[in-house]
């Protein structure tokens, strides 16, 4: 079976300007694709491409199994779309809505409200389904796009940063609701962000986009292998050279050194050199007062992959490949 969406060359220039130029992108059947990237990267111009709304410049792209150019309609049957600037009309409720769209996408007078109903239950909008729209939160809103653009039960869903804005309750809620479509429905879900950390708890694979060039792409776990190893932070008096030499003779660690107020344990997979690592400090009786052990983020693989971090758009052109950002001290990332 074809890929859900398969790009070769894709290109979109505006003028002179090349917002996407030259995105080759392979979305296996079934899966959760994060897009993602800063700012005016070229997420939602490739996102318009793909679902017919924009034509490319030059290159090609098929979702679903069909062109974008020569079988748009085919193409339009088989997505749902929401977009990142949702044209809802505030003054009909929530169930209208998706009446409406239900009717547009060709479903019967009878068909229409039941698949409403249906929806209205899979986003949790019971409460506020006969409300006007312009009453609904940000939250709300996002969830009733959601819901519409499910409307004719597509295959392939596009999802342009349909968290931006929200608190984290709602965006959770929006999280769950895209595993579950995954999940009992098999759609295949292609959702821009800006949020790293959104792609690393949602998709299988992600691709980051960057002035309209794919700049990495992976697992966001081969990711962060690629950038870097875990930190082991500990707080402890005493941290000597011979001390940082002796926890290197712990397996997968690849280093060691003093920092302030106790030491930095550098290895493959933190959690699993852990208790060996304690263990040479116990065996020194020397007391650890804090221990974390932090992964690097997708935020260190875009810093990597593009010289600067993510959302901050210096215009200079810089593309020096830096060292990862230190990792944040005290959490506790699995
Ligand atoms: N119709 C247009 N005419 C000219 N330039 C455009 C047009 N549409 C988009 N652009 C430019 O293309 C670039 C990419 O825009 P795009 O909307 O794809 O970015 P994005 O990655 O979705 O950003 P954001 O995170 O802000 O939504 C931007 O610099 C934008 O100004
Ligand atoms: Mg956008």
């Amino acid at each position: 079976m074809s890929d859900a969406v398969e790009t070769v060359a894709l290109r979109r220039h505006f003028g002179a300007f090349k917002a996407v130029d030259g995105v080759d992108l392979a979305v296996t059947r079934g899966e959760i694709f994060g897009f993602l990237g800063p700012n005016g990267a070229g997420k939602t111009t490739t996102v318009r491409v793909l679902t017919t709304l924009l034509g490319p410049t030059s290159g090609s792209a098929r979702v679903a199994g069909y062109d974008v150019v020569s079988q748009g309609a085919a193409v339009r049957a088989s997505i749902g779309v929401a977009l990142q600037e949702a044209g809802l009309d505030g003054l009909a409720t929530g169930r209208e809505l998706l009446r409406l769209h239900g009717r547009l996408a060709g479903l019967s007078r009878g068909d229409a409200p039941r698949r409403a109903a249906e929806l209205i239950e899979l986003v949790g909008l019971a409460e506020a389904a006969d409300r006007r729209v312009m009453t609904y939160s940000g939250g709300m809103k996002r969830r009733l796009d959601l819901a519409a653009a499910l409307v004719h039960r597509p295959t392939v869903l596009f999802l342009d940063e349909p968290t931006t804005g929200l608190d984290p309750a709602s965006r959770a809620i929006i999280w769950e609701q895209v595993r579950t479509l995954r999940s009992q429905d098999g759609v295949t879900v292609f959702l821009t962000t800006q949020y790293l950390e959104e792609a690393d708890v949602l998709a299988d694979r992600v691709a980051i986009i960057d002035r309209g060039v794919i700049v990495a792409e992976g697992s966001p776990a081969a990711l962060k292998a690629k950038v870097g190893t875990d930190v082991i932070r500990l707080e402890v008096d005493g941290a000597t050279a011979e001390l940082c030499a002796a926890f290197t003779s712990v397996p997968g660690v690849t280093g060691a050194e003093a920092a302030e107020g106790g030491v930095v344990v550098h290895a493959a997979d933190g959690g699993a050199a852990l208790p060996a690592v304690l263990g040479i400090l116990g065996g020194r009786g020397l007391a650890v007062g804090r221990a974390s052990v932090s992964s690097p983020t997708l935020d260190d693989v875009f810093l990597a992959v593009t010289g600067r971090p993510a959302g901050h758009d210096d215009t200079d052109g810089a593309a020096d490949v830096r060292a990862p950002a230190p990792h944040p001290a005290g959490g506790v990332r699995s």
